[in-house]
């Protein structure tokens, strides 16, 4: 061996595994940051994709083929003519909106003939990014490390509405600004927004749901998450209000359809608008999120779960009022217990501890401010501090806000009677017809003899477990149960045509009557306690925390080798993998496609999660797949190793030729702490293969009018 290669040889090793730790971040890049080297990287992986393919502003790129939906979804332009694929419970509002008695679109499914027949949707909109460019130096323009907290803030929005009003634009666009990277950099993106989408066709909840909350978050996965809409224009292709004069969206970019198939190794890249992920966090923030938070909030919706549970089961009615709600409140529910687990198998704490120490020693090393030492400490300091109000606070929207409709109802009241003691008689005209329309969908679907129970089984769970300090004035000792009976009985907040009416009466009238409602008066001092408690010390915490994370962050571009991917904030990004199995646990390993077999071997004939529609049998019998599959075998899913997080549900599936083969709806299970810590070797997103939507909508559906409209390559 040369001898004069021992300390090279020590450095690259030293690199090599400084690299490895910090490799675990985020994998959602911003598209117009798009580096060669990554594009070098993407194309050794199979790609085909230019950069420019992906993005530039000046030309046709893939973003122009990619929306958000309806704010917090992606969708993909399928057809000239302006067509959307998305995930069935991306438009399950919609489909379910225009369902009705006789028409019930979302058990029997939608598909429209003609035009004329799609269906609108009054506030659904679509947004476009046309062009992302970087403003940190405006928008941090004068903002000083040391400025107090508040004058820091509003200097940052002057100089944000200094750019919104100079950053050119065209008539029919629009301007936001984000913060990236914890607030150390700032982009804007020009947007367009559409308004008039009509929905065009949705599978059956058996098809589309298939598998329902059993299924959900897991894999071996068999769901036909997809449903279709479309976009439509004023004359000049320019967005505008519905009107029936609108025409459908004339799009110069949409995807092409790849029916060629897939197999594991294959590369793809999804391109959409993932929310929210929290991967620099420090190591003690993790820990206790999965030892403190996740743990109070998992056991509320269990709870919560359980008495729903047991009502839809002993009654159909009941059932089909509450299987959206439930739909909703477990599937953060299950995706907590999936992250919690997963963060401990995975050894997250301790690799992030490790990454910590490698951290110290670089600042050190390269001689940087050493006040990025002390990090940690002030991190240690704060999260010991933010832990009880942030427990509360999570107890209280749990309790008030999310899984109870009476208490909901009683939050909606108390805000609108501060709204009109803070701002006076205008504010409240103002504003209560949109608390009308707050308050109305709480009576809808609604069963209150249930509701009492979950109330029951929230408020006591309240009791035993806020923080001591955050249930001041609040008795220990009192008899939910028996208020309960007397509140569900007699209180307004129980009674949807009084409390609808009152809201129309003068204000006055409206806090004479609540405040001498018994309900009211007593859930008032939950509600105050959060508002003047609670809330105010979460979030001069908060504010501190979000302060030091960006300090940490600053320090951590610093050192890396490389700028790490910034955290998911809602805006359009594009991750990158490869169709992949995993092993979820010792000597098991799961295989990275399903077909309509499986969907055949998980059938339960009548069954609300795993019924299957009889000619979706008869064509399987018949195997009558062709062109979509010439194997025998229809694909229904697939996994990759695509960085996702919710928000990507929808997200085209794209491979390397840029066609389109599948949209992106959920994650596996044992990775979904993937939104805090990345893992290669069990993180996965799962997609519906798009042959098989081509399949449910040509030969299921028989809708040759749409299978014309695109644009398939065999
Ligand atoms: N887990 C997927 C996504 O988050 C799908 C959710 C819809 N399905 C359901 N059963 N709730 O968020
Ligand atoms: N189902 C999620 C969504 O609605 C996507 C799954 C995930 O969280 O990765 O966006």
């Amino acid at each position: 061996m040369n001898k004069t290669s021992k300390y090279p040889l020590f450095f690259v090793l030293f690199i090599f595994t400084f690299k490895l730790v910090l490799a675990q971040n985020s994998r959602m890049i911003i598209p117009s940051e798009i580096s060669m080297n990554l594009e070098k990287e993407m194309q050794e992986m199979g790609s085909e994709l230019s950069a420019d393919d992906i993005y530039n502003p000046n030309m046709l790129s893939i973003n122009d083929a990619v929306i958000q939906f309806n704010g917090g979804c992606t969708g993909e332009i399928v057809s000239p003519k302006g067509l959307i694929f998305t995930n069935h419970h991306c438009g399950y509002g919609a489909i379910q909106s225009h369902s009705t008695f006789e028409n019930n679109y979302v058990k029997n499914g939608f598909w429209a003939n003609s035009f004329e027949e799609e269906l609108p949707n009054p506030g659904m909109y679509v947004t476009f990014v046309r062009k992302i460019q970087e403003v940190t130096n405006e928008v941090l323009n004068g903002v000083k490390d040391n400025m107090d907290e508040n004058i820091r803030k509003s200097l940052i929005q002057k100089n944000i509405n200094k750019l919104l009003q100079t950053i050119p634009k065209e008539e029919w666009q629009d301007i936001e600004i984000k913060a990236f990277y914890d607030g150390n950099k700032y982009y804007a993106f020009t947007v367009e927004n559409y308004k008039d989408i009509r929905l065009v066709g949705a599978p059956p909840a058996s098809i589309g749901k298939f598998g329902a909350d059993t299924d959900n978050w897991m894999w071996p996965r068999h769901t036909g998450d997809f449903s279709i809409f479309r976009i439509y224009a004023d004359k000049n292709n320019h967005p505008a209000e519905y009107s029936p004069e609108n025409v459908p969206y004339q799009a110069d970019k949409y995807f092409k359809i790849s029916i060629k198939g897939i197999k594991a190794g294959d590369f793809f890249l999804i391109y959409g608008f993932p929310g929210r992920t929290q991967e620099y966090l420090p190591a003690l923030a993790v820990q206790q999120k999965v030892e403190v938070i996740n743990p109070a909030r998992i056991e509320i919706r269990e709870r919560v779960l359980n008495v729903m549970d047991k009502w839809m089961k002993n009654n159909d009615t009941i059932k089909l009022q509450y299987t959206a709600k439930y739909a909703r409140i477990a599937n953060y529910w299950k995706k907590w217990i999936g992250e919690t687990q997963g963060i401990k198998k995975t050894g997250a704490v301790e690799k992030k501890k490790a990454f910590e120490k490698e951290f110290i020693q670089q600042i050190k090393t390269q001689n940087l401010d050493k006040s990025y030492l002390l990090i940690f400490d002030q991190f240690r300091n704060l999260y010991d501090q933010i832990k009880d109000p942030e427990l509360a606070r999570n107890y209280f929207i749990e309790t008030f806000y999310l899984n109870n409709d009476f208490l909901k109802r009683a939050l909606y009241v108390y805000q609108l009677e501060k709204l009109y003691e803070v701002e006076g008689k205008n504010a409240y005209k103002k504003n209560k017809e949109k608390f009308k329309s707050y308050i109305t969908p709480t009576f809808s679907n609604y069963n209150s003899a249930l509701d009492k129970k979950t109330f029951i089984t929230l408020l006591e769970l309240y009791q035993n477990k806020m923080p001591v300090k955050y249930m001041e004035g609040i008795s220990k000792d009192i008899n939910i149960k028996k208020l309960a009976n007397d509140f569900y009985s007699n209180s307004i907040l129980n009674n949807k045509t009084q409390l609808i009416k009152l809201l129309e009466k003068n204000p006055k009238k409206f806090i004479k009557t609540i405040e001498n409602d018994n309900a009211y008066v007593f859930l008032k001092k939950f509600i105050d306690n959060y508002y003047n408690k609670i809330s105010p010390d979460y979030y001069s915490l908060r504010d501190k925390i979000n302060r030091l994370q960006k300090k940490y962050m600053e320090a951590i571009i610093k050192i890396s080798p490389t700028l790490p991917y910034p955290d998911a904030n809602g805006t359009l990004r594009f991750s990158y993998g490869v169709v992949k199995g995993y092993e979820p646990r010792d000597a098991v390993y799961y295989y990275p496609i399903s077909h309509l077999k499986g969907v055949m071997e998980k059938y339960v004939p009548g069954d609300y999660e795993f019924d299957v529609p009889k000619k979706l049998i008869d064509l399987f019998k018949k195997k009558d797949f062709a062109p979509y599959s010439k194997t025998g075998q229809m694909p229904v899913n697939f996994l990759g190793s695509a960085h996702t997080t919710g928000g990507n549900s929808g997200s085209p599936a794209i491979n390397k030729e840029g066609e389109l083969i599948g949209i992106n709806f959920d994650r596996v299970w044992e990775g979904t702490m993937s939104d805090l810590y990345y893992d290669q070797k069990i993180s996965r997103n799962i997609m519906v293969d798009i042959r098989y939507v081509l399949f449910i909508i040509d030969k299921f559906a028989n809708n040759k009018r749409l299978i014309k409209e695109l644009n398939i390559i065999k």
